[in-house]
């Protein structure tokens, strides 16, 4: 299958002014502006499948919206080439615009004052939807949406799920073959995620939609994305399937065991003991000093494991070895929390923090 989206390499620069604080600093920059230069996206290139649902993630400030500003026409990359649908996007705005649909979680397309439906009517004339394809596409949106009065209400009314909801709705209604949502489950309810997650998954299904997301949520990954792309800094750090997501960064367990009767909190120095213990005994075992994380929880002691360079069964033994052990539970460790690790470079401490 041809992909449908090509990106290659791409860069993003922007310029921006240096301010010196106070009014002294407030005249010196109307005189002398110093300029640095942010990469907000530094060399990423990815191949999107028509009928995909892709993650886009990464944390605050890795390029994600740049990346799709870029993608939707709305900036030009510094260096880099792009095509979607075989259209150059910053150079074929309008041409680009026939074919995708755009949601920006923090904005709307639609008008504040009017109702939605009638917001609906000006893309109809926009776009030239026919009269047909709107009506079919009104009836499939109700039908997922299950009810029609949303629709009725002024955008002001709406809450602010109910607007994303119109938003990707509304995004929808030109059978673009490729939708970009940029955080549309931002600041939404539990419930409201659902429903959002349920219209974009039906939308993709019966219209065979590509969809690039990017989401801080780990959830929407999980319910909707078959593929992930991670960036951070202006680079991508994974492309590949969600399966492969946690083998890839390792296979991650924490252990927490309870080590010590009648303690209310292990200190810092029983903890460097056991870090120290345990990394001994492994070193006997194995003939290798790994670093093993060591973390207390109250009277507990975390310890994160990496299964593909030693086994939970391992750690115990080499636990037992010097002490004794009244309990201890295994939990393994969400994708969610194996992307913050990546994040977090190798803080483990929120990956522990988290059950
Ligand atoms: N218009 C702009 N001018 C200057 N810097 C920008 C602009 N847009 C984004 N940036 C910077 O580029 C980086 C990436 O931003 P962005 O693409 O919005 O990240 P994300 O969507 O992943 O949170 C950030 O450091 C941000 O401050
Ligand atoms: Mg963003």
């Amino acid at each position: 299958m041809e992909p449908i989206i090509v990106v290659k390499d791409i860069r993003k620069e922007f310029k921006v002014a240096n301010r010196h604080e106070g009014l002294c600093g407030s005249i010196r920059d109307l005189f002398f502006r110093e300029y640095k230069v942010v990469q907000a996206v530094n060399g990423v290139s990815m191949e999107i499948l028509p009928g995909e649902i892709v993650g886009y993630l990464g944390p605050n400030g890795a390029g994600k919206s740049t990346t799709i500003k870029m993608m939707t026409g709305i900036l030009e990359p510094t260096s880099g080439s792009i095509t979607v649908n075989g259209i150059v996007p910053y150079k074929n705005r309008v041409k680009n615009a026939q074919n995708i649909g755009v949601v920006f979680g923090q904005r709307t397309q639609l008008r504040w004052a009017l109702p939605a439906i009638e917001s609906f009517k000006l893309l109809k004339d926009m776009y030239r939807i026919s009269d047909k394809e709107y009506k079919e596409n009104l009836e499939l949106l109700n039908c997922i949406l299950g009810k029609e009065e949303l629709l009725q209400c002024t955008v002001r009314q709406m809450s602010l799920g109910q607007r994303i909801l119109c938003d990707i709705m509304a995004s929808f209604l030109h059978n673009p073959s490729i939708v970009f949502l940029d955080e549309p489950t931002i600041g939404l309810d539990v419930a409201m995620k659902a429903r959002i997650r349920e219209m974009i998954k039906v939308l993709n299904k019966e219209k065979n939609t590509t969809v690039i997301l990017t989401t801080h949520d780990m959830g929407d990954v999980d319910a909707l994305c078959q593929r992930a792309v991670i960036i951070d800094k202006g680079n991508v750090l994974y492309d590949d399937s969600i399966e492969n997501l946690r083998r890839y960064f390792g296979a991650y367990r924490a252990l927490r065991l309870n080590l010590f009767k009648d303690i209310s909190k292990v200190t810092q120095e029983q903890l460097e003991k056991i870090k120290n213990d345990l990394e001994e005994e492994i070193a006997k075992k194995t003939f290798q000093r790994p670093s093993i994380t060591v973390e207390s929880k109250e009277k507990e002691v975390c310890i994160l494991i990496d299964e593909d360079k030693i086994s939970t069964m391992e750690i115990i033994n080499c636990i037992q070895e010097k002490y004794r052990i009244y309990d201890l539970s295994i939990n393994d460790i969400s994708t969610e929390n194996v992307i913050k690790k990546i994040y977090a470079g190798e803080t483990n401490e929120e990956i522990l923090s988290i059950d």
